[in-house]
């Protein structure tokens, strides 16, 4: 079976056949063509996993056949040949949708990695994309994605309370990074309120003494600042949903009117003499260990259960490490767009470095570090050099991760034991696993067969 069809377009002949001849030796299923039109026509006669273009062609110029390339498959990757100095031309052509350039004289080991490098990261791409499905939700203008069971959980959890319109108030809680704003703005854009205010409060940014009032507003009057009336947040969240940020930060004072709210769905303005009937979803979002100031009395215990009466939990990405890919992909796809970048993508190698980190900073941290490479690197293909020191190191074969026990151990039932784990955290998906075991796809499905797994239990 071959590596993938290359079209090789290139009207001098001698540089044709020396290309198509290697590429061959390589394992490709190479085919040259002269011009074009050809080109074109080969394209639309059976699909290609790659095309090597010059850039010079006797019946028209690379850069007006990368549209019409594209037009036939958007995301057949076109590495640009280009005479030695034309550089800007070149620069076009990458901002035209190129996926390289190369200058001649070509390097034939630097255009074979290319190559390599590319339908790896089309192929990942592919198999991520087969089951997007499983991967991406879209809550309105929200996206969330992950692939872990946790993951999977909130996103049904998001739309479970989606349709039935619950306002049962909601808490939030993980480390900082993990994802908690993404998951309080997916409730309320799935809910019937999508239309209403959203309203993100930060409890840790709020002066102490003017909580109460930007929260619940205040009569004219009320205090010596107090000139005119003014509304608080909750009523300007009215019909909509607010989000108490860093719950765990709001003062004891607060607290005792906040549970008021909760249980009769009203509020008095500071200085205010009567109740304000209000329609507000709470949801509440915590990183502090909130049993904790339950025990030493900075928490009312009873507003705690209150707020708690449907609980997400968004473990670490460290524990969640089949998320790591997605999320990267996402990102990246993101800032591209958000920045008006060019389309980047992110080699196999650099995936792999990705999820051998253990963000401490968790998806903020690696949204940050991509959006700095994005900003900064030209490359089309973010690779491990791009990467930060501390995320360089991808764990070679041979580095001491197991300890043999004393009484030895049987490696093939090591071998299934680990397939099945691998498995059991990425939920059944195959891709997931075989990356999480340095497996292609193929060799897992093989081991699967001969071990007798059930692929879909991951159990034999
Ligand atoms: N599952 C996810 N899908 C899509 N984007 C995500 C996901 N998790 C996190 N993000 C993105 O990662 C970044 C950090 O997430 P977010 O701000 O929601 O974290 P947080 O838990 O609220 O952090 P903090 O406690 O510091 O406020 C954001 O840009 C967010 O959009
Ligand atoms: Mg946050």
């Amino acid at each position: 079976m071959s590596k993938g069809r290359v079209l090789v377009c290139d009207d001098e002949m001698l540089i044709r056949l020396w290309l198509e001849e290697h590429l061959r030796e390589e394992g490709y299923a190479a085919e040259g063509v002269a011009d074009g039109t050809t080109l074109l026509s080969a394209l639309e006669r059976e699909p290609a996993d790659l095309i090597l273009l010059d850039l010079r062609l006797p019946d028209a110029s690379g850069l007006d056949l990368l549209p019409r390339i594209r037009a036939l498959d958007p995301t057949l990757p076109v590495i640009m040949i280009t005479a030695y100095g034309e550089v800007e031309t070149a620069v076009a052509a990458v901002r035209a949708g190129a996926h390289h350039f190369l200058e001649k004289p070509i390097q034939l080991p630097e255009l074979l990695l290319l190559i390599e490098q590319a339908l790896e990261t089309r192929l990942l791409r592919r198999e991520l994309d087969q089951d997007r499905e499983g991967y991406r939700w879209q809550f309105s203008d929200v996206v969330l994605v992950g692939r872990s069971y946790a993951m999977r959980k909130v996103a049904e959890l998001i739309t479970r309370l989606g349709i039935k319109g619950s306002p049962a108030n909601v808490l939030i809680r993980g480390e900082s990074g993990t994802g908690k704003d993404v998951v309080a703005r997916a409730i309320h854009a799935r809910g019937p309120r999508q239309a209403f205010p959203f309203i993100h409060v930060n409890c840790t940014a709020l002066p102490e003494n003017l909580v109460e009032s930007e929260l619940f507003g205040h009569e004219a009057g009320a205090f010596t600042d107090a000139r005119g009336q003014k509304r608080g947040l909750f009523e300007l969240a009215d019909r909509g949903t607010i989000f108490l940020d860093e719950i765990g930060d709001m003062p004891k004072s607060v607290q005792a009117k906040l549970l008021h709210f909760l249980e009769n769905h009203a509020l008095r303005r500071v200085g205010g003499i009567r109740d304000l009937s209000l329609d507000v979803h709470v949801i509440t979002a915590t990183n502090r260990d909130i049993e904790k100031a339950v025990a030493s009395g900075d928490f009312r215990e009873d507003l705690f259960y209150r707020l708690n009466v449907v609980l997400v939990h968004l473990p670490p990405l460290r524990e969640r490490p089949e998320d790591i890919a997605p999320l990267a992909l996402h990102f990246v796809d993101l800032l591209c767009h958000e920045l008006r970048l060019p389309q980047r993508h992110l080699s196999a190698d650099a995936l792999r470095a990705l999820e051998h980190y253990d963000w401490p900073g968790n998806a903020r941290e690696l949204r940050n570090i991509l959006e700095r490479i994005v900003l900064l690197e030209d490359a089309e293909i973010i690779d491990v050099s791009h990467l930060p020191p501390r995320l360089r190191s991808v764990p070679e074969h041979g580095e001491r991760t197991f300890v043999l026990p004393p009484a030895g151990v049987s490696l093939d039932d090591l071998e299934r034991e680990l397939i099945c784990q691998a498995l059991e955290r990425t939920a059944g998906n195959k891709t997931g696993a075989a990356r999480l075991l340095g497996l292609s796809r193929d060799t897992l499905r093989y081991r699967l067969e001969k071990y007798g797994i059930d692929g879909a239990t991951a159990r034999p």
